[in-house]
């Protein structure tokens, strides 16, 4: 990769963030993150969620090349008090809570190769500001990472990060919500991905089910492929309400006395936006 010189050069902090560098971008990995984002805008009006949208507006995000993150943390700072800062790539769990839960959004800094536009296992700087970054330009989004981060700071002395990471799985990653207009996207790993942003809303193969709370906490995920499932939240607000008004402790007790739930599984209770076919997965099977 086009920079990992540089990050290995970067003597590591205690918080694991490391100097964006912006300058030793090459332009090869700008022209990467101008394809990647032509691609992207173009496809997500009408598809991704008016929140979105708007942060894509609202942050300046269509300036060419890879964002500046100081810049960037300076509009984002004015509108919701959030900040991003670069790491290397994955952190542990409580150093990505405590940047959480101060308001610290992590993005990896390096960006993908262009061989590998439509898919990388790691999340890269693509990933994480395109994907993430918007969102976090919501006030209510906002305020549901960093009650997220704290979350996680208690589900790590609960032993139970198993399940609110599905939270944040079927909901940061992965979450559709069902807007006046119709069903929309705001998960990061959707927005950020050409082939599943059109998947995820159009093709008949996936479940989509409508959100709840302890049903997401047990369901598995797929980190390989198209998700088989997705839930549909109401509203970011009502999302927010749900999570911060509910005391997880008592849930995790109850959830440790129940099977997980394997993906693509209809319960008789869910309710369902679509049920599908699981057409695609059935054919890769
Ligand atoms: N209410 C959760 C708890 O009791 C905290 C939380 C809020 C987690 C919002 C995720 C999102 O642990
Ligand atoms: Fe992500």
């Amino acid at each position: 990769m086009a920079n990992d010189t540089h990050v290995l050069d970067a003597s590591p902090a205690a918080d694991w963030t490391i100097p964006q560098d912006w300058s030793h971008y090459t332009a090869e990995d700008h022209a990467t993150w101008d394809t990647l984002f032509a691609r992207q805008s173009k496809l997500l009006p009408g598809r991704a969620s008016n929140a979105y949208l708007r942060g894509l507006d609202v942050l300046k995000l269509s300036k060419p090349g890879i964002p500046d993150f100081a810049e960037l943390s300076e509009r984002l700072m004015k509108l919701t008090g959030w900040q991003v800062v670069a790491v290397p790539g994955l952190v542990p769990d409580d150093v990505f809570f405590d940047h959480m839960a101060n308001r610290r959004f992590v993005a990896g800094n390096f960006i993908r190769r262009p061989d590998q536009l439509d898919y990388l296992q790691e999340p890269d700087v693509f990933h994480d500001v395109f994907g993430h970054v918007p969102m976090l330009a919501d006030p209510v989004f906002a305020d549901y990472l960093e009650a997220y981060g704290r979350g996680g700071q208690r589900a790590l002395g609960l032993e139970a990060l198993k399940y609110l990471g599905r939270l944040y799985w079927y909901t940061v990653e992965f979450g559709l919500i069902a807007e006046p207009e119709g069903l929309r996207i705001y998960g990061s790993g959707i927005v950020s991905s050409f082939a599943e942003s059109r998947f995820a809303l159009d093709d008949a193969s996936p479940d989509r089910i409508v959100f709840d709370l302890a049903r997401v906490m047990r369901t598995e995920y797929r980190i390989d492929d198209f998700q088989q499932n997705y839930f549909v939240i109401p509203s970011f607000d009502e999302l927010l309400r749900l999570t911060v008004e509910t005391d997880f402790a008592p849930l995790y007790e109850e959830l440790k006395t129940q099977p997980d739930i394997a993906v693509a599984t209809v319960l008789p209770e869910d309710q369902l936006v679509t049920r599908g076919t699981q057409a695609y997965a059935l054919a890769k099977a």
